[in-house]
């Protein structure tokens, strides 16, 4: 039986929705609260047992390898100021024991590209995907219920949500047959559908599991929506000769890429950061609810 050890971190798209915070910055590196969202995505990737992180990096490519390398005179700074909360939560970052990998995309042709560069460190195995815009509360993460799922049934796995019917044009849309209640069977899936073509509004949203044999799909597909090449595009052609799983996560989906959601996030981690979050609820409730009291 297979099991997931690898994970790929596709982050060296262009980031254009955050300009220009996006600049010089990859938007993965955007925090929610005070960790920026590579980092909640490998915590969620590591949390499911996976060792290897295979970061996929582009033009803004030194600010996540510098994120997961060792920081010896930062570290060392805290100590000696007595920062001792501060040194730790650099230290737990990286338990020991995980390989990170960094593997440049040149140019950002597309998710479908990005993850086609990952199969040198993947090889031969199954391996997730995560898109780290795609925040998702969730205990256990989604990640791990989707390993959960590959487990059982050794077929590639896809994350799904059901989204509003006028955002299909926003996601990967798949039509499917029900297995149980949270699994159901892949037989279509399209890119970026306008609503009234969109097979169904189970959108595909960016967790992924996927057996190696997407890279030989990956190296035949032609440039589709958008003129990238797209992941949703060799899941489509894998289709045709294994078996795909949707798998509908339990959790919260935050979709960061997007300026309202990425605020939503900031809030909702916000309330819940153990810092934070009494001030900051007092606050939100002085500032936006000065007449209704508190339940
Ligand atoms: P998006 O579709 O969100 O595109 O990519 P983007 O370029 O990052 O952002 P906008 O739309 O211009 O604001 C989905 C994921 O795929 C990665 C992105 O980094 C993001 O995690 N990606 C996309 C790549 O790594 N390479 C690419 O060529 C394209």
């Amino acid at each position: 039986m297979k099991k997931v050890r690898k994970a790929v971190f596709p982050a060296a798209g262009m980031g254009t929705r955050f300009l220009p915070a996006t600049k010089a910055n990859p938007k993965e590196m955007l925090p929610i609260v005070d960790k920026p969202l590579i980092q909640y995505a490998a915590e969620e990737a590591m949390e499911a047992g996976i060792t290897d992180l295979i970061f996929i990096i582009g033009r803004t490519k030194r600010a996540i390898a510098d994120h997961f390398d060792k920081a010896y005179e930062l570290e060392v700074e805290l100590e000696q100021r007595g920062k001792l909360k501060a040194l730790e939560a650099l230290r737990g970052m990286l338990p020991a024991g995980m390989n990170c990998i960094f593997i440049r995309q040149a140019e950002a042709l597309g998710l479908g590209h990005a993850v086609l560069c990952a199969q040198p460190a993947v090889g031969d195995e199954p391996f997730a995907v995560i898109l780290a815009d795609d925040l998702i509360d969730a205990q256990p993460g989604a990640i791990k219920q989707m390993c959960e799922q590959f487990d059982y049934y050794q077929s590639s796995v896809v994350g799904v949500e059901t989204v509003p019917p006028e955002d299909t044009g926003s996601y990967g849309i798949v039509s499917t047959d029900v297995m149980t209640e949270r699994v159901s069977r892949v037989n279509r899936i399209v890119e970026k559908p306008k609503p009234a073509e969109a097979p169904s509004n189970l959108a595909v949203v960016g967790r992924y599991i996927l057996t190696p044999r997407i890279f030989h799909h990956l190296k035949h597909i032609e440039r589709g929506a958008g003129g990238e090449l797209q992941l949703t595009d060799g899941i489509a052609a894998l289709l045709k000769e294994q078996q795909v799983l949707a798998y509908a996560f339990e959790g919260q989906r935050f979709d960061c890429g997007s300026k309202l959601g990425y605020m939503q996030a900031q809030v909702d981690f916000a309330l819940k950061h153990p810092e934070i979050s009494s001030a900051f609820k007092a606050w939100l409730t002085e500032r936006f609810c000065g007449s209704c009291k508190e339940s």
